[in-house]
């Protein structure tokens, strides 16, 4: 077996899509271990995206992050980190496949940010780096 960080970001809690993406991790016959509504911190986010620090969308990105209440979940079970990723969809929410938590979900909004509604860890060093950040 395997875990995963996901987060719902702060537009997914917002728009009232919380319930609708912990369902489909479900669904899916994931289990959810660690589950908490919370308002991160600068330190917490600058750690989590510490990859694309220097990066042009990175301060935009904090800054988003920073807007509003996120969820946080641990979710568990084989290839979980591929399977969540696969459910979330592309990066870019406009032309996520369908079907897909992004691709059904979300969409552009003209701003500098991609508000795609959620986060999954790309690796099982990421999520446990992650995991660490966020339930420390
Ligand atoms: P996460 O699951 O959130 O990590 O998404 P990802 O792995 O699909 O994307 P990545 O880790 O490359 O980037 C993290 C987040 O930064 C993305 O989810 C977007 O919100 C944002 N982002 C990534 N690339 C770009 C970009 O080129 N432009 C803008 N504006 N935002 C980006
Ligand atoms: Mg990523």
């Amino acid at each position: 077996s395997q875990r995963t960080l996901v987060l719902v970001k702060p537009d997914g809690v917002a728009r009232g899509l919380t319930g609708q993406i912990l369902a489909r991790i479900e669904a899916k016959g994931y289990t959810l271990t660690r589950l908490e509504l919370m308002t991160p911190t600068r330190e917490i986010l600058e750690q989590h995206y510490e990859e694309h620090r220097g990066k042009p969308f990175f301060e935009p990105l904090v800054q988003f992050m920073l807007s509003g209440p996120v969820v946080a979940a641990v979710a568990e079970g084989d290839r979980v980190i591929e399977g969540f990723r696969s459910l979330a969809g592309a990066t870019e929410p406009t032309t996520a496949a369908p079907g897909t938590i992004r691709g059904d979900l979300g969409r552009d909004w003209g701003e500098k940010v991609q508000k795609n509604l959620v986060h999954g860890s790309d690796s099982p060093e990421s999520a446990e780096r992650e995991i660490g950040i966020w339930f420390a």
